[in-house]
């Protein structure tokens, strides 16, 4: 059974950290599990000396993915993991039971400015692995798998999951899809789902059809259950991500950068941070 467009999420643009501006789902509520959090960083161009990042800052209790389409950023945690994520790499940072976290614009782009594009999801953990050892996966985008379908009119990068045949290569904690998409005007794509994920559609360029809904640029998608959906770029083409996992179905307390099942955790989470041996 073909899923269906159940209801779509705006997204709006907000100043996050240091003036960073990033487009959100406007009800961050919305995002289906096991889904935190879904930013578009950018895309901005910043003049010399005004790119800025997220220097230190603690995460526990779930992942944070980040994806550059445009820029550089250097990342660097507690863990004693650092890297330099340049245009078609990934980052899939596990915090567990805790890193601090610097996130900050690579030399050049601090120096000569220029444009910078990328997304940030958090993936919740299940309880039982909120307090794992951190763990840290820096791909370059060579090594992660691209696809493009019979007709050349289908482009897909594989940074979780599955797509036109083709598996990828990052390991992740729950089973998840992260595609990155990007369909011709009139192009069609059915993506096979997991019949008990949920799964989510961001437009990002452009528009679609998703069985006769149309998903426009800055929307999310939610879609209803079935075990595939089928993708028809519309005059524009489409640009877009395909998020998809599990329903975690655990109770969830949040306190910024810190996300548990209680609150007893999330007091311990800052109390960890204040006294020194979150990370
Ligand atoms: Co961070």
């Amino acid at each position: 059974m073909n899923r269906t467009l159940h209801s779509i999420v705006p997204t709006h643009t907000v100043l996050e950290g240091g003036g960073f501006k990033v487009r959100r789902p406007a009800a961050m509520g919305r995002l289906m599990s096991p889904f935190l959090l879904l930013d578009e960083m950018g895309p901005v161009d910043y003049a010399p000396g005004e790119a800025v990042g997220a220097p230190d800052h603690p995460h526990r209790g779930f992942e944070t993915v980040t994806y550059l389409l445009a820029g550089g950023m250097k990342h660097a945690d507690s863990a004693g993991n650092s890297g330099d994520l340049n245009p078609g790499d990934v980052q899939w940072m596990t915090a567990g039971r805790g890193v601090i976290h610097s996130e900050l614009p690579q030399d050049h782009m601090m120096e000569n400015g220029g444009r910078m594009h990328g997304f940030q999801i958090w993936v919740n953990l299940p309880a039982k692995d909120k307090m794992m050892a951190p763990r840290y996966q820096d791909i370059p985008s060579h090594d992660i798998p691209e696809a493009t379908n019979e007709d050349g009119t289908v482009w897909a990068k594989v940074i979780a999951g599955e797509a036109l045949g083709i598996q990828a290569v990052i390991d992740t904690v729950i089973p998840i899809t992260y595609i990155h998409l990007k369909m011709q005007p009139g192009a069609t794509y059915t993506h096979t789902c997991e019949n008990n994920h949920n799964v989510m559609i961001y437009a990002f360029g452009g528009s679609m059809d998703i069985e006769g809904r149309s998903l426009h640029d800055g929307g999310l998608g939610l879609l209803s259950e079935g075990d595939a959906v089928t993708l028809v770029a519309e005059e524009d083409g489409a640009e877009l991500l395909i998020l998809g996992g599990p329903e975690l179905g655990e109770p969830i307390a949040r306190y910024g950068p810190f996300v548990m099942n209680t609150r007893q955790e999330i007091y311990q989470a800052v109390e960890d941070y204040n006294n020194g041996t979150l990370a």
